[in-house]
């Protein structure tokens, strides 16, 4: 098995699907119960075995570089307050990985973000990981992409079948199902209308890229909402080697808009062993208070 050492965490978005909130902090901060929710996908890409974290961020995002950093006056305060327990939970942040911050000057697109991390990758193939995208799996969904990628040795992305009135939101892959959820990928199109969709199949926050893309996005120019996509670029590498996705086992959480988070909120609460109980009481409390 060959193995990714390498990660590309987009960060550098102006968020404005979260605005107020991310007008002076980064959607990437915002917490899931009590994480931001970027450390999820930090940690999903540790826990599948990568080594390097590279961070593409832009201006405003200085809390996400703390975060991943160590905080020596902290880890002091709460030795000498015995705080034990967040001690450790604080020291393991930042040795989660080597963490390596780039910088995207402009936020113009997704391709370019991941354009700017071309010299941090070098030329090996490496993952990327969208930080309001989170996942619950049982297997991490990088592993479970890795897993393909070892097999087929050709870019992978991480699909999930959405509503036919949540097509647009997404870009859209179809391909020939090659196994039970695995696809040789034949089409892909950034947020089409619903009736120009190729099938309802939307390419999620996650992808194991080699490191062709870079040229490919070079070549790509401005695309959907005059931005650069990497969908554009994926679409080249497509016809150029193939390119497989995955319908990855877990359960999504849309962490990147208001209504995504307040139900990701929810899902989570309800699955954290010292919340649940009370969440739980508190919901059926309101939703009796309605009837
Ligand atoms: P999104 O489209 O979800 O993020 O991009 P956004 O542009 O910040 O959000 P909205 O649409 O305005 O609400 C997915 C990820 O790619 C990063 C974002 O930070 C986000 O984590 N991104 C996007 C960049 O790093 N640079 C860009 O130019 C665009």
């Amino acid at each position: 098995m060959k193995n990714l050492r390498k990660a590309v965490f987009p960060v550098a978005g102006w968020g404005t699907r979260f605005l107020p909130a991310t007008k002076a902090s980064p959607k990437e901060m915002i917490p899931l119960v009590d994480k931001p929710v970027i450390q999820y996908a930090v940690e999903e890409a540790a826990s599948s075995g990568i080594e390097t974290m590279i961070f593409v961020t832009g201006r405003g995002k200085r809390a996400i570089e703390d975060h991943f950093d160590s905080s020596p006056e902290l880890e002091l305060f709460l030795k000498e307050k015995g705080k034990d327990l967040e001690l450790e939970e604080i020291k393991k942040i930042s040795s989660l990985a080597r963490c390596i911050f780039v910088r995207q000057r402009e936020a113009l697109g997704l391709g370019h973000a991941v354009l700017c991390a071309r010299e941090a990758v070098g030329d090996e193939s490496f993952a990327v990981l969208l930080g309001d995208d989170v996942v619950d799996a049982q297997v991490p969904v990088l592993a479970q992409m890795m897993e393909v990628w070892n097999r087929y040795q050709k870019p992978v992305i991480g699909l999930m079948e959405v509503p036919q009135h949540l097509i647009p939101r997404y870009g859209i892959a179809a391909g020939e199902e090659r196994e039970p959820g695995v696809f040789k990928i034949t089409q892909m199109v950034e947020k089409p209308a619903v009736e120009e969709a190729p099938s309802n199949l939307a390419i999620v926050g996650r992808y194991i890229l080699t490191p062709d893309i870079f040229e490919k996005i070079e070549e790509s120019g401005r695309g959907a909402l005059g931005e650069i996509q990497l969908t554009d670029a994926l679409v080249a590498a497509m016809k150029d080697q193939g390119v497989y996705g995955i319908v990855f086992k877990g359960r999504y959480l849309d962490c990147g808009t208001k209504i995504g988070w307040i139900k990701s909120q929810i899902y989570a609460a309800l699955k954290h062993p010292e919340m649940a109980e009370e969440i739980r009481e508190y919901l059926k409390e309101m939703v009796d208070s309605w009837r």
